[in-house]
């Protein structure tokens, strides 16, 4: 009788084991000792993690209803995920490092979704893009990549045309153009739409500046010393640019009221004149004439926010070449105290301004190009910041957002890692603290990122200027 009872009970454990770990290595096959051979970028990964064992390498993969294929490589755990392997698993490479392993068609539940390809009919290919997985909300899909002029550098992704849908602005820098990509309503864009700026265009914003309800597009132009701005005609067409003098090399625009008169103003770092231009809006879409207010050496981007709770937003500014970030105070009818620093690392040069912490007060988040980490300074609530937090990157990331991309209502961390060419997400851990980042393959040198859901299925997406490769990448959220 016990003798019964103890094989029931083995056979128990036997079951519950397979049917927890082990029913998921047999939905993969092992290739030790090879690696894929990439024949061109879609070998690349479109997840890059870090994972004790091959298991929960593999699980990684299952959990993904894209991902097709995994690599382990045993001496840095570093487990890359892979979404289309049809043309590299014929032709495998050796390295006695990795473990390659394959999803077996068929065998997941829920199942991979189909691809499009045989489909005849509009009917089964609306079918086979229901299959979105639930688990999947922490990743992208490989991104796919638009065509710009050489060069593409600001980025903004705001809807011009008014139907609803984010369309991309971007500067090409090389060009001395900022190209319009319309979006076509299911996250594709159309060719992009060139309108002339000034020498080396490097930012962008989109703001109704005349107040018709048509954003507007404004430039900074880093070797013409002035922004310009192209008045959106209403059905996201562009004048001709009106100029507007800065300091030497304006290098970020934030387009913000800052004298409370409910016109949008102009706020510009100027990189070679180190400090920050503050230019009126007179209320027909004309600015004043720039003041300037002193920052620290090198300044190359601006976030424009409320940092000590007075209704009243302030200007912070990373300075790169001090390795520090300004933070001046409005005094509430847009003139500015002078700045208060607070150290940061090595080349600070993205920022953003946001309450990562959860007690109502924007933190300060510098993405730290020299030292490949970003730093989080937390806001005392009085507009003083406490000292840096930082959390490793990829190599030289210039720009930082902070947006929730995994829908916890906690804002996480992404940066572009020009050096990398890949993208970080580092997610919130509810408290101000950050997990190990994962990352996503781009094009050549990723500089400006955004995040916004540009295929309207509430889930943010990632959208990057690829300097190298002259063009826009964008990683959908699957
Ligand atoms: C790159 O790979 C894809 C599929 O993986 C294939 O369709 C395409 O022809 C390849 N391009 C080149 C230039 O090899
Ligand atoms: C995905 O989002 C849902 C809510 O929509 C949440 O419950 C779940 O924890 C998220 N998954 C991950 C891995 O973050
Ligand atoms: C997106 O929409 C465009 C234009 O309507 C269409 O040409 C394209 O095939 C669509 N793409 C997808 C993936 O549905
Ligand atoms: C945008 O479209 C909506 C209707 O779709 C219309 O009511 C509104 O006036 C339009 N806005 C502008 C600025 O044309
Ligand atoms: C936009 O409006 C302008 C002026 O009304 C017109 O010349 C142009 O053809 C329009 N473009 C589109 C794409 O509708
Ligand atoms: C805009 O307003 C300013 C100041 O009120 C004025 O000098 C300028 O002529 C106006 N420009 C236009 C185009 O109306
Ligand atoms: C801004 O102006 C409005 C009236 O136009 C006023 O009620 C409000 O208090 C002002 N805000 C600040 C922060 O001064
Ligand atoms: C703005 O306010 C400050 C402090 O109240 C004052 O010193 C300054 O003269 C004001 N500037 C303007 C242009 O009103
Ligand atoms: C920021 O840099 C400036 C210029 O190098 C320097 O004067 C200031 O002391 C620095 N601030 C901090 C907090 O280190
Ligand atoms: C801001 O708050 C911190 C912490 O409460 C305090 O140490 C500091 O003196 C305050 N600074 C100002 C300018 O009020
Ligand atoms: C934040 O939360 C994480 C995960 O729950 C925990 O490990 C960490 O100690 C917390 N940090 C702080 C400063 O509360
Ligand atoms: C991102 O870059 C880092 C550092 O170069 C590298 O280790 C990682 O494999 C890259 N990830 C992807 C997905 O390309």
């Amino acid at each position: 009788m016990a003798s019964r009872r103890i094989c029931l009970w083995l056979l128990f454990v036997i079951i519950t084991y397979s049917v927890g770990e082990d029913t998921r290595s047999i939905l993969m096959s092992l290739i030790t000792d090879l690696k894929f051979q990439c024949a061109n970028t879609t070998c690349l990964p479109f997840v890059h993690i870090i994972t004790s064992t091959i298991m929960k390498c593999q699980m990684a993969c299952l959990a993904e209803t894209y991902c097709r294929a995994a690599s382990f490589h045993q001496s840095t755990s570093n487990c890359e995920l892979f979404i289309d392997m049809s043309d590299e698993i014929a032709h495998m490479m050796t390295d006695t490092d990795i473990t390659t392993m394959i999803v077996i068609a068929g065998t997941r539940f829920p199942p991979e979704p189909t691809t499009t390809t045989t489909s005849t009919s509009t009917t089964t290919s609306t079918t086979t893009t229901s299959t979105m997985p639930a688990q999947c909300n922490t990743t992208y899909r490989a991104q796919t990549t638009y065509a710009t002029s050489t060069g593409p550098f600001g980025l903004t992704v705001v809807d011009v045309n008014n139907d609803s849908k984010p369309d991309i602005i971007v500067t090409n820098v090389n060009s001395n153009n900022v190209g319009v990509l319309l979006n076509t309503g299911n996250g594709t864009f159309a060719a992009q739409t060139t309108y002339s700026t000034g020498a080396k265009p490097d930012s962008v914003a989109v703001v109704d500046i005349n107040n018709d309800r048509n954003p507007d597009i404004i430039v900074t132009n880093l070797n013409s010393n002035y922004v310009s701005v192209l008045l959106n005609i209403g059905n996201g067409t562009f004048t001709a640019q009106t100029t507007y003098s800065t300091g030497a090399g304006p290098y970020d625009v934030e387009v913000v009221d800052v004298n409370n008169d409910s016109k949008p103003d102009i706020i510009v770092p100027n990189s070679g004149s180190s400090n920050v231009g503050v230019l009126f809006n007179t209320g027909n879409g004309t600015f004043t004439s720039q003041t300037t207010y002193l920052t620290g050496t090198t300044p190359f981007s601006v976030a424009v926010v409320d940092v000590n709770n007075d209704n009243k937003p302030d200007i912070i500014v990373p300075n790169s070449g001090s390795n520090n970030v300004s933070v001046l105070l409005n005094m509430g009818n847009g003139t500015f105290t002078s700045q208060t620093t607070y150290l940061t690392g090595s080349g600070p040069y993205g920022v953003s301004v946001v309450d990562v912490n959860n007690d109502n007060k924007p933190d300060i988040i510098v993405a730290n190009s020299g030292s490949n980490n970003v730093g989080v300074l937390l806001n005392k609530g009085n507009g003083t910041f406490s000292t840096q937090t930082t959390y490793s990157t990829g190599s030289l990331p210039l720009n930082v957002v902070v947006v929730d991309v995994n829908n916890d209502g906690k804002p996480d961390i992404i940066t572009g890692n020009y050096n990398s060419n890949n993208v970080s997400v580092l997610l919130n851990a509810g408290n101000g603290t950050f997990t190990t980042q994962a990352t996503y393959s781009t094009s050549t040198n990723p500089r400006n990122v955004v995040v916004v859901d540009v295929n309207n299925d509430n889930k943010p997406d990632i959208i990057v200027t690829n300097q190298g490769s002259s063009n826009v990448g964008v990683l959908l959220a699957c």
